[in-house]
């Protein structure tokens, strides 16, 4: 078994990499951007692929690594966690249907409520103290859940077609456009002091240092990683302000 996975802000890293390891000792979860994340998948028959709901729907990056892999997700046995700072209707079921589609088995859906990663939007901050509360709420869950797995029962959480409507109506036909593509739209302010932190961290490899500043290009999958890292709080991508960076590791 192997976990491979897309991470912003951290939440979920932290979240797949715990379920592996409470149910195999020795298994691993892989980003989904290594070199290593391929030969992992064809090398294993059990996958669990976990990445951060975006409006109701599976991050540009992810869907876009299933469909240019399309060939290796035959007779695989699949399980889709996705966390989400709030809601998602069928956020595992986003990628299910794709990998169905393609001939994997599908195992289950999970849904993990972890803090919210969008660090230039007012909507949904909590207090560190609420957040503690909202990870702890997680890690019992993922307990919980790696008993029942241990067991032979999958959570089937966001695959059903209640929950396809549910996340269909409730943000993705309205938000479509958002995750419809790679976004262009990330924009770094004059703070910006060339120090290529942003740049050595990006997933998509999407940022590059030109004279001391950096440059966007257009391959953003708006994890929010160089958002919240920036000692500079110069990027910002949906708001126009960085109201609050989060990553995990400040809870750790
Ligand atoms: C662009 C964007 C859109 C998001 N949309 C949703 C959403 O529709 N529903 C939700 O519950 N959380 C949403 N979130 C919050 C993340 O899914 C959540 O914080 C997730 O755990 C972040 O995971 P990560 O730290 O692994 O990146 C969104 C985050 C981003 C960056
Ligand atoms: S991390 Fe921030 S300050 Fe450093 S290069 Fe990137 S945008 Fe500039
Ligand atoms: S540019 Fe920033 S937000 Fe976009 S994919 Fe790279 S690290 Fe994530």
């Amino acid at each position: 078994m192997v976990g491979i996975y897309l991470s912003g802000t951290g939440n979920t890293k932290y979240c797949i990499e715990k379920l592996v390891s409470l149910i195999h000792s020795s298994a691993k979860a892989i980003p989904m951007e290594s070199p290593e994340a391929i030969s992992a998948i064809q090398q294993n028959e059990e996958i669990y692929i976990g990445y951060p709901t975006q409006f109701s729907n599976a991050p540009y990056m992810v869907r876009d690594f299933i469909k240019k892999n399309a060939d290796i997700w035959k007779n695989k046995k699949i399980l889709c966690i996705a966390t989400m700072g709030a809601f998602s209707g069928d956020g595992a079921g986003c990628t299910t249907r794709m990998l169905k589609r393609y001939g994997a088995t599908i195992l289950g859906g999970i849904h993990i409520h972890m803090p919210d990663s969008v660090c230039d939007s007012k909507l949904l901050k909590k207090t560190m103290d609420e957040n503690r509360c909202i990870i702890a709420q997680a890690d019992r869950k993922i307990e919980e859940v790696a008993l029942q797995i241990i067991n032979g029962n999958y959570p089937q959480e966001g695959i059903t077609l209640v929950s396809h409507i549910i996340g269909l109506l409730g943000q993705r036909l309205w938000f479509y456009k958002k995750t419809k593509g790679y976004s262009n739209k990330l924009k770094i302010n004059n703070n910006c002091i060339g120090c290529g932190k942003c740049v050595s961290i990006c997933p998509m490899k999407n940022l590059i240092l030109r004279n001391k500043k950096v440059v966007s290009n257009d391959r953003c999958t708006m994890c929010y990683r160089c958002i919240s890292l920036c000692p500079q709080k110069a990027i910002t991508l949906l708001g126009n302000e960085v109201v609050e960076q989060y990553r995990i590791e400040d809870y750790r």
